[in-house]
C-alpha cells in the first residue's frame, strides 16, 4: 500500500516536473509568440552600432532598400559605439512595436541583454556581420570571417620576399566577436609559418574601436622596437589598415612594407591602386543586407529561414548564414569591385595617373 502510495507520488512528481520543463522550453522559445500572417505589414527594427566605417552605410542604405522592395517598414537606430546607447534604441523600438530586430552589435558580449528583452516580447532577434555571444539569438547573418583572417596572413606570406620576415598583426576592436574570429583565422596561418621559422611576429595587438590612430600607434612602436624591420602589417581592416599606411609614410616605407585589410572601402582602393595598401578583402554587402530583411521577414512570420550553417556563440549552435569573402588586389580590382559596381574607377582613378591605373 505504502509502494503503492510512493508510485503515484513519484508519478506524479515526474508529471510536474514535465509540465515544469515544457514550460521553460516554452518560454526560452517565446519567438515563436507573436506571428504575423502572409499578408500583416511587418516592421523590421535595424540596431546599429555605427555608420563610422564606409560599409556600414552601405548596409543600412541596402537594408532600408530592401525592406522597400518587399514592401516592409524598417526603423534604423545608430548607438555610434555607445553601449547603453545601444540598448536603450533596441528598447525603443521595441516599445515601437517592431515584429523582429537585426543588430548589429558594439559589444557582442553586451548585446545579449538586447535578445533578452526582445525575446520577452516574442520578438525574434538576428544577429547581423557580428556575433552577439552567450544568448538566445535566432539567427547570424555574416561572411565566413575565420577565413578573412586566413586569407588576409596568407597573403601576405604568400607575397613577402624574406625569410624571416618580421609580421605585425593589428586586430579590430576586441569587443567585436569579429576581431577575436579574424585574429583566431590570421593565427591558423602565422602560426605554423612561426613554427617553421618563415616568420616572427615583432607585436600582435588589438586596435581598440577599430580606430586607425590606435592602430598607427601599434605600427609606429613596432617599427621603433624592431629598428624598422617590419616586412609585413596583417591589419584587420580598411581602417586600421590605413592606420598602418601612414605609420609607414612617417618611415619612408609605405609601398615597401605589405599590408592586408578589409571592406574595399574606397580611400583603401586608391592605396592599393598607389601600392601603399597591398590588399583588402570584398565583402558584398548587398547579399548580405538582403538575406537578414528576408530572414526577418520570415522570421517575423513564423516561417523557416535557410540557413546551413551554424556558429557557437557560446550559448548554443546558431543557425547562421555565412557568405563567401572575396580577396582583391590591384590585379583584380576591375573584375571584383568595379564589376559589381561596389566602386567606380572613376573614384579610385580621380587622382591617379592615367598610366598607373588598371585598365578596364
Ligand atoms: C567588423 C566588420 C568589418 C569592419 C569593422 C569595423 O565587425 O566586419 O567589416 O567594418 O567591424 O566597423
Amino acid at each position: 500500500m505504502q509502494h503503492r502510495s510512493l508510485m503515484v507520488g513519484l508519478i506524479l512528481l515526474a508529471l510536474i516536473l514535465g509540465a515544469c520543463v515544457s514550460g521553460m522550453k516554452q518560454s526560452s522559445n517565446s519567438a515563436a509568440k507573436k506571428k504575423k500572417g502572409p499578408n500583416d505589414p511587418v516592421v523590421i527594427g535595424f540596431s546599429m552600432d555605427t555608420l563610422k566605417e564606409e560599409r556600414w552605410q552601405r548596409d543600412k542604405d541596402l537594408i532600408e532598400k530592401r525592406a522597400k522592395e518587399m514592401g516592409v517598414q524598417a526603423f534604423v537606430q545608430v548607438a555610434n559605439g555607445d553601449d547603453n546607447l545601444q540598448i536603450k534604441q533596441a528598447e525603443n523600438l521595441l516599445t515601437q512595436g517592431v515584429d523582429v530586430l537585426i543588430v548589429a552589435p558594439h559589444n557582442g558580449e553586451i548585446a545579449a541583454s538586447i535578445v533578452e528583452a526582445a525575446h520577452r516580447q516574442g520578438v525574434p532577434v538576428i544577429s547581423y556581420d557580428r556575433l552577439i555571444r552567450n544568448s538566445d539569438v535566432d539567427l547570424y547573418v555574416s561572411h565566413q570571417v575565420v577565413k578573412i583572417g586566413e586569407m588576409q596572413a596568407q597573403y601576405l606570406l604568400d607575397h613577402v620576399n624574406k625569410k624571416p620576415a618580421n609580421f605585425v598583426v593589428v586586430g579590430g576592436s576586441p569587443t567585436d566577436n569579429n576581431a577575436l574570429l579574424l585574429h583566431q583565422g590570421q593565427m591558423n596561418v602565422l602560426k605554423p609559418a612561426v613554427d617553421r621559422g618563415d616568420i616572427k611576429i615583432v607585436t600582435d595587438q588589438y586596435a581598440k574601436e577599430w580606430q586607425a590612430s590606435a592602430a598607427l600607434n601599434i605600427v609606429e612602436n613596432a617599427l621603433t622596437q624592431s629598428n624598422n624591420q617590419v616586412d609585413a602589417v596583417v591589419a584587420s581592416n580598411d581602417g586600421t589598415a590605413r592606420g598602418a599606411v601612414q605609420a609607414l609614410e612617417g618611415q619612408n616605407l609605405a609601398g615597401k612594407v605589405l599590408v592586408s585589410g578589409q571592406d574595399a572601402d574606397l580611400a583603401s582602393l586608391i592605396l592599393i591602386v598607389q601600392g601603399k595598401q597591398t590588399m583588402t578583402i570584398y565583402k558584398p554587402i548587398q547579399p548580405l543586407a538582403y538575406i537578414a530583411v528576408d530572414s526577418a521577414i520570415k522570421l517575423a512570420r513564423g516561417e523557416k529561414v535557410d540557413a546551413k550553417d551554424t556558429i557557437d556563440n557560446g550559448a548554443k549552435k546558431v543557425p547562421a548564414v555565412l557568405l563567401e569573402p572575396i580577396a582583391v588586389d590591384k590585379n583584380n580590382i576591375i573584375s571584383t569591385v568595379v564589376k559589381d559596381g561596389y566602386q567606380t574607377l572613376e573614384k579610385i582613378c580621380a587622382n591617379i595617373p592615367a598610366d598607373k591605373c588598371p585598365k578596364q
